[in-house]
């Protein structure tokens, strides 16, 4: 009889203890540790003679040799097949991760029923809800009437068992991982060792039988995909999907992608027939954007490989607080107390006795260290209370001497900006190519000559 013993996982790295602590020794996560039972087997023989080799040889193979060139499947949504990097590829392990409510199931039921009525054999498995309710919502999304199965089963062995009687199966979506369990561990679904078994027996499945896999993934609080690391290493694309409740926008991004570049976006609304692709989004973005409004400056951005036009807003309001207010929604807070300090030292315009908030419209995230002379521009329009000038955009890095950087693919934010109607643009980058089209070039390479 084999014996049990308890130890303790990290959900966050998957390190193993085997007493409980508060802290993850080894990553340094907080009440990270679960309990799991295990059951100890005895080692095998052939571990512990030293010379034993096991297992069978296998066929090598070489590098040069002729390779089955995997066809892309192209969804019908071309925002969703921007984020893969072109479409699915075949035998793909994808992880969708999001905040509950933010449409994971609605998006991964729509792109089930569009493939299944373009030909391909779709099945989409449920642990969260009865097939009921999925078939409840394919009728509100007036996309019942398809060839693609449903599935309500946490079983992992019998959802594999399932799949193979069928044999047909050509986009396989799981929703969620944390709710599918092995029946070989005794640990409850959701757990660590749990999330990683049933992983990798459904990628095994799905890589040996070319079959595209979609997983749904849930997040921690920090919004970071619940389980371990380890998760986002096995699979192949990891994709988020962001948005707020109150906002009807959703982006999808690419955090990992082995076939396609990473940080490519898809932008989505949410409506009462689910998830409808925006084809442009600047145009989003500058929706509510109204001219000679002081404290607002348009960026010209890059996401993946899609330049965007996106409105930076700032507002300045004084304070009695020993430390005024700082706050950035859709940018590093710690990035604004730079632009600040090296606003305050190079260009003397000092606000440490002000409130400053900072505000990306529509609820994109901005990574980009060339938002750098879009927020310095909204920032100083706040402060003087003055606009910019209409149909301007600004793009730059600003260093902490107070230079203006070059930024690159300023060829492409131009093009943008033109497609918009916007004739200005400040910038450190030479746009000599664009002196004809363009009403103004500013080029700007300090910022007090701003
Ligand atoms: P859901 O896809 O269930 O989110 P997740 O799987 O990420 O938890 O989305 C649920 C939300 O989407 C819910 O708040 C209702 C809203 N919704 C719509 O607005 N329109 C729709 O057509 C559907 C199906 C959902
Ligand atoms: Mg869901």
């Amino acid at each position: 009889m084999s014996k049990t013993k308890k130890q303790y996982v990290c959900n966050n790295c998957g390190s193993v203890s085997s007493k409980w602590s508060g802290q993850c020794f080894d990553c340094g996560a907080w009440s990270s540790l679960e309990e799991e039972m295990i059951s100890a087997k005895p080692l095998t023989k052939n571990i512990l003679m030293d010379n034993a080799v096991s297992g069978t040889s296998l066929e090598l193979d070489s590098l040069d040799s002729e390779i089955s060139e995997s066809i892309r499947i192209q969804t019908p949504l071309s925002e969703f097949n921007r984020v893969l990097g072109g479409g699915f590829v075949p035998g793909s392990v994808t992880l969708i991760g999001g905040d509950p409510g933010v449409g994971k199931s609605t998006i991964l039921l729509q792109l089930t029923t569009m493939l299944s009525k373009i030909g391909l054999n779709c099945l989409y498995v449920t642990g969260e809800e009865s097939a009921d309710q999925v078939k409840l919502r394919a009728k509100r999304l007036e996309a019942n009437n398809t060839p693609a199965k449903v599935l309500a089963a946490t079983n992992v062995n019998n959802i594999l068992a399932t799949i193979d009687k069928e044999q047909q199966f050509n986009l396989v979506v799981i929703d969620s991982i944390q709710t599918v369990y092995s029946s070989d561990f005794s640990s409850a679904p959701g757990t660590v060792t749990q999330i990683k078994a049933c992983t990798q027996q459904l990628i095994n499945y799905a890589k040996q039988n070319n079959i595209i896999l979609v997983i749904v993934g849930h997040v921690t609080k920090e919004g970071e995909l619940a389980g371990p690391k380890l998760l986002e290493h096995m699979v192949d694309t990891v994709l988020y999907f962001e948005g707020e409740q109150h906002n009807h926008y959703r982006i999808l991004r690419a955090v990992k992608n082995r076939f396609g570049g990473v940080n490519e976006i898809g932008v989505f609304e949410m409506t009462s027939f689910g998830l409808k692709e925006i084809v442009n989004p600047s145009e989003l973005f500058l929706l509510h954007r109204e001219n000679n409004v002081s404290g607002t400056a348009v960026f010209a951005g890059i996401e993946g490989s899609r330049p965007l036009l996106v409105e930076i807003q700032a507002l300045i309001a004084p304070s009695n607080m020993p430390t005024p207010r700082r706050s950035a929604v859709g940018w590093d807070q710690n990035r604004l107390s730079m632009i600040l300090a090296v606003l305050a030292v190079r260009f003397g315009l000092n606000l440490s006795n002000k409130e400053v908030y900072l505000s990306v419209a529509g609820g994109l995230k901005i990574t980009e260290p060339a938002v750098d002379l879009a927020v310095a521009a909204a920032l100083i329009s706040a402060a003087y209370d003055k606009p910019l000038p209409n149909h301007s955009v600004f793009f730059g890095e600003i260093g902490l001497s107070g230079e203006v950087r070059n930024v690159s693919q300023s060829e492409n934010r131009v093009k943008e900006a033109l497609k918009q109607g916007y004739q200005q643009v400040y910038s450190a980058n030479k746009l000599d190519n664009y002196q004809d089209s363009m009403k103004t070039i500013l080029h700007v390479k300090q910022l007090k000559n701003f």
